[in-house]
């Protein structure tokens, strides 16, 4: 068992909870794609730690790329405007897109990243993503793998940073008050 982070507030998600959840959806999206030539497509930062452990739990021939986008500057409150830092390498036209995303807050990003991607004439294109605030979410979005529901406060781990720092926390959970003063 891991030792908790000292800043931990709160776990939200145990390691356990995410990956179960986590092999469940790669076992349905294996099903899913089969034959289908699957490119998954990470947004970094955050979804890195989700990528590589969903990578792991899909059984069939899929490829891989990353697009690094910046929404929040670094405090804890959406912006809505987003910027693409890194493009894809790949070519999505034709192509069979998964994006994997590790929370959905507002969904401005995601709605953004799929105008974008949608733009490029994927055969298909859709969302996997490990959390969603339900209580906050601003646009509707049709999430075809989605994992849980959380409340709508700021977490931590498994890919979320909070000034770039706990995304190696395998777990997700919230930050004691006195981190935010520091
Ligand atoms: P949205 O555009 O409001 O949906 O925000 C999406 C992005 O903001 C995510 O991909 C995360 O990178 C980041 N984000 C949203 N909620 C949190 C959180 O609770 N902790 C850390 N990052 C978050
Ligand atoms: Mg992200």
């Amino acid at each position: 068992m891991t030792e908790l982070n000292p800043d931990i507030e709160q776990v939200i998600l145990t390691e356990d909870d995410i990956q179960s959840k986590v092999a469940l959806m790669g076992k349905q999206i294996s099903e899913d794609y089969r034959d289908a030539d699957l490119l998954l497509v990470g947004v970094l930062k955050g979804a890195f730690v989700m990528m590589a452990d969903i990578a792991r739990a899909i059984s069939i021939p899929a490829e891989f790329d990353f697009m690094a986008v910046s929404s929040y500057g670094s405090s804890t409150r959406t912006s809505g405007i987003v910027r693409i830092l890194k493009d894809l390498d790949l070519d999505l036209h034709d192509r069979n897109v998964l994006i994997i995303e590790d929370i959905v807050d507002s969904g401005l990003t995601l709605s953004y990243l799929l105008k974008n991607l949608k733009g490029r004439k994927p055969r298909s294109l859709e969302i996997c993503a490990l959390m969603t605030k339900p209580e906050v979410q601003e646009v509707t979005l049709d999430i075809r793998y989605h994992g849980f529901a959380i409340p709508p406060t700021f977490v931590v781990g498994y890919g979320l940073d909070y000034h770039q720092r706990y995304r190696n926390l395998p777990y997700v959970g919230t930050l004691k008050p006195h981190v935010y003063e520091d």
